[in-house]
């Protein structure tokens, strides 16, 4: 059987007090919280440098299409039990602190103790378009890795979600991700290097 995985979004602080944010697919396994970054990842450095970070249950998907499209700067507050910051949009938190590291060179495994939570705001229900964005955030973060008609059919697909149960913030991100797969596209076509384009 497969393990249960929540799409959540993970802050973590660098050395030098700079916020990172990163969606991250967790799962919880009794108290703790497992987070599973491949290398090389930011979120990963952090918290093997500081031992802290804060699991974000956010239903503003803009977050997760946000960090996939270059747009990783989001309004945080400051954690209240470790060093660390919270996204402020979060419907609630929770303040994690390494308990134990299970190293692998491509996929280390953080088990992570709960310190203190919050609960911010109730969860409305669920929302088809904000699942298609996550799915396209997916996507999106795999664009070098599939094909084309597959990304297209698929994003076809989560576009009936989109136009039928979309608010203004899941139009953002949809557009988001759909400008980055044609930059992917453009790119490719050699038109503009992707590191340059807007
Ligand atoms: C819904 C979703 C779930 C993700 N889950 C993971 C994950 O479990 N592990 C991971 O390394 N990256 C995951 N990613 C990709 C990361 O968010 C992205 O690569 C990020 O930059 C992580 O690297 P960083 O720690 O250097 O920021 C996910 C992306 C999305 C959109």
């Amino acid at each position: 059987m497969n393990d249960v995985i929540f799409e959540t979004v993970v802050t973590t602080v660098a050395p030098d007090g700079r916020p990172h944010v990163a969606p991250m697919g967790v799962r919880y396994r009794g108290d703790q919280v497992v987070l599973m970054p491949f290398r090389p990842s930011t979120t990963l450095d952090n918290i093997a440098a500081g031992g802290c970070a804060v699991l974000n249950i956010v239903t503003d998907t803009r977050v997760f299409a946000g960090c996939v499209t270059g747009r990783r700067e989001w309004p945080t507050q400051p954690a209240e039990k470790i060093t660390g910051v919270r996204l402020a949009c979060a419907l609630s938190h929770v303040e994690l602190q390494l308990a134990e590291r299970i190293d692998d060179v491509q996929r280390p495994v953080l088990n992570m103790a709960r310190v203190h939570e919050a609960m911010h705001a109730p969860f409305a229900g669920f929302n088809r378009a904000q699942a298609a964005v996550i799915e396209g955030a997916v996507l999106v973060s795999r664009l070098r890795m599939l094909p084309a008609d597959k990304v297209d059919s698929e994003m076809a697909y989560l576009q009936i979600a989109i136009d039928k149960t979309a608010g203004p913030a899941e139009h953002e991100a949809w557009g988001w991700l759909r400008e980055a797969v044609q930059r992917h596209r453009a790119a490719l076509a050699g038109s503009i290097p992707e590191g340059l384009a807007p």
